[in-house]
């Protein structure tokens, strides 16, 4: 594994082969309610630069490189290679960087694309870094590109259930899961990133908010969110910054408790995505 210089917060997730698979699902899970790879107002053309930040496993690439022409050059920028799926099974227009998101480009990516898109910060960044993070996104741009920012609002998710069911064990995830988040200073008000956008001075920003309740993939939505809960206190923990926790065992079990719940109680995860556009000018 690779790292770049780390961030000043500490990333509240961990990064293994259980984390990759959890990234790739919940990719799925929240497209069936979005749509789109590319906001629809975005131009599209055939000799596009493409980045997209804080990469993962690359699966935003990977699908954008299916409906993109080969002709497109698209690079995935990010602090760990660690999640990044087989290097050698990428498609030959999908480049790799490491980088920190929230240090300085080098010279040869300033101004150079079209399209920046980031995708899942909520538990990466810490309160104060997300106005720096648009505003250093925005030196990659071209005049007239465009950055994209696909992200959720993680600390409202809720556990929806029917009328008497008591789902203990998805209720104590979501409200430890709040409070490690809190303690780590990852409390973001994602109703506020259109307004950074604008601040910042992109033009023609647009927001879609999107509540992800798509029945059709809800176990999916499900199954990601108690892994994400799980792997977030699994590294809280190891921050040693989870009191309510003693021991790892304790999470695994309270991971089959959140799964047990949510299939024997028809309950559900439910919490909103919001897409944000704009344009460099
Ligand atoms: C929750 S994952 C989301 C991955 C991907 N965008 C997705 O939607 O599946 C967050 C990713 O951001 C990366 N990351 C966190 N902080 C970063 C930073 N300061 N600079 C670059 N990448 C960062 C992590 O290593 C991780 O791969």
């Amino acid at each position: 594994m690779s790292t770049s210089d780390e961030s000043p917060g500490e990333y509240l997730l961990i990064r293994n082969a259980a984390e990759k698979e959890r990234l790739e699902l919940q990719f799925k899970s929240w497209q069936a309610s979005i749509g789109y790879l590319l906001h629809p107002s975005i131009t599209q053309h055939d000799r596009m630069r493409i980045a997209d930040v804080g990469t993962g496993t690359g699966i935003w690439l990977r699908e954008v490189a299916k409906i993109l022409p080969s002709s497109c050059q698209l690079d995935g920028f990010d602090i760990s290679d660690a999640l990044l799926h087989d290097k050698s099974n990428l498609p030959q227009n999908i480049t790799f960087y490491l980088q920190n998101f929230l240090q300085p480009f080098p010279e040869q990516f300033i101004g150079k694309y079209d399209v920046i898109n980031v995708r899942v910060m909520v538990v990466a960044l810490s309160s104060d870094e997300w106005e720096p993070a648009v505003r250093n996104l925005m030196t990659l741009l071209r005049p007239g590109g465009y950055l994209q920012w696909v992200d959720c609002a993680a600390h409202k998710c809720i556990v929806k259930a029917p009328e008497g069911a008591n789902p203990v064990n998805a209720n104590r995830g979501i409200e430890l899961f709040r409070k490690t988040m809190n303690a780590l200073g990852k409390t973001p008000n994602i109703a506020a990133l259109y307004g950074i956008f604008q601040k910042s001075g992109l033009d023609s920003c647009e927001e879609q908010i999107i509540t992800l309740e798509n029945p059709e993939v809800r176990d999916n939505l499900n199954l990601s969110v108690a892994i994400a809960i799980a792997h977030a206190l699994t590294a809280a923990f190891k921050l040693h910054k989870l009191e309510d926790i003693q021991s790892e065992d304790e999470i695994a079990k309270l991971k089959e408790g959140m799964l047990e719940d949510l299939r024997t109680t028809q309950c559900y995860f439910c919490f909103d995505v919001h897409v944000v556009v704009g344009q460099k000018s």
